[in-house]
């Protein structure tokens, strides 16, 4: 069926629980991560024929070049991301640069890439996250690009219609390779659902908002009720 679900920082966590959701489904699945070799590596213990490719979003001039080998595209998921620990008292310039340009230039600079190669029912998902609402220490570079996704696929979803693009903000996710080992027990006290989202419910709204057709410009919450309380 179709062109491949391309999933931008499918190499760990959330995008590489989503690779392997789409293999098992028998899909076509391109991968990517900073090291080619590595994305390869990874592409090939996902199996069913999936590809890997190297792209660092925070070298945006280098992304067309990437993305060359990718051709038709029947769903674009963007999660990548590099996360800095950044306070305004004691700034991290090189730090914050990387971080803002992944998401701000990198994200949009995929999608303008691969815009001519999507299919027409195509739909694209990009990641945020709601640091953008409730902040933690160090997450002031995070809360802040996470907040600007909310404003770029409103914008995408006007230019690239009748593509659908949509926000997916997960809270805390506590089964994430990021979180292992870290003390979240004040997270999981105020999520109404008495735990916290795992990555395989992260996926399914991932694919809601891929398959549904009426879903378009939104910002979707995936936190268990985090943000009620
Ligand atoms: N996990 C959570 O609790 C949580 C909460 C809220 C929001 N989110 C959002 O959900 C998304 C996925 O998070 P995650 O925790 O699953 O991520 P993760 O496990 O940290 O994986 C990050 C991915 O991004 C790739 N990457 C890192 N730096 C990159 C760069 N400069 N250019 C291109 N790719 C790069 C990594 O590939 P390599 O390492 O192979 O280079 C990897 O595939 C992120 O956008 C994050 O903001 C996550």
């Amino acid at each position: 069926m179709g062109g491949a679900i391309v999933i931008i920082g499918g190499t760990s966590g959330i995008g590489l629980e989503l690779a392997r959701e789409y293999v098992s489904q028998g899909r076509a699945v391109a991968i990517s991560g900073r090291s080619a070799e590595r994305a390869a590596r990874v592409a090939q213990d996902l199996g069913g024929g999936a590809r890997g490719i190297g792209i660092d979003l925070s070298e945006p001039k280098e992304i067309a070049g990437a993305l060359a080998p990718i051709d038709d595209v029947q769903h674009l998921v963007i999660t990548a991301i590099d996360r800095d620990s950044n306070h305004i008292a004691d700034y991290d310039l090189a730090a914050a640069e990387r971080l803002v340009t992944l998401k701000l230039v990198g994200y949009p600079e995929v999608v303008h890439t691969l815009a001519p190669r999507l299919a027409a029912d195509a739909a694209i998902v990009l990641f945020g996250g709601l640091a953008k609402e409730r902040p933690y220490p160090g997450s002031t570079t995070v809360s802040t690009v996470n907040g600007v996704v909310s404003g770029l696929v409103r914008t995408l979803a006007c230019e690239l219609a009748p593509v659908r693009v949509n926000a997916l903000h997960p809270g805390i996710v506590g089964d994430s390779p990021y979180w292992a080992g870290k003390p979240l027990d004040a997270v999981i006290e105020r999520t109404p659902i008495g735990r916290l989202v795992r990555m395989r419910e992260v996926v399914q709204a991932t694919m809601f908002l891929l398959d549904c057709q009426g879903m378009n410009g939104v910002d979707l919450f995936v936190d268990g009720g985090w943000m009620l309380r």
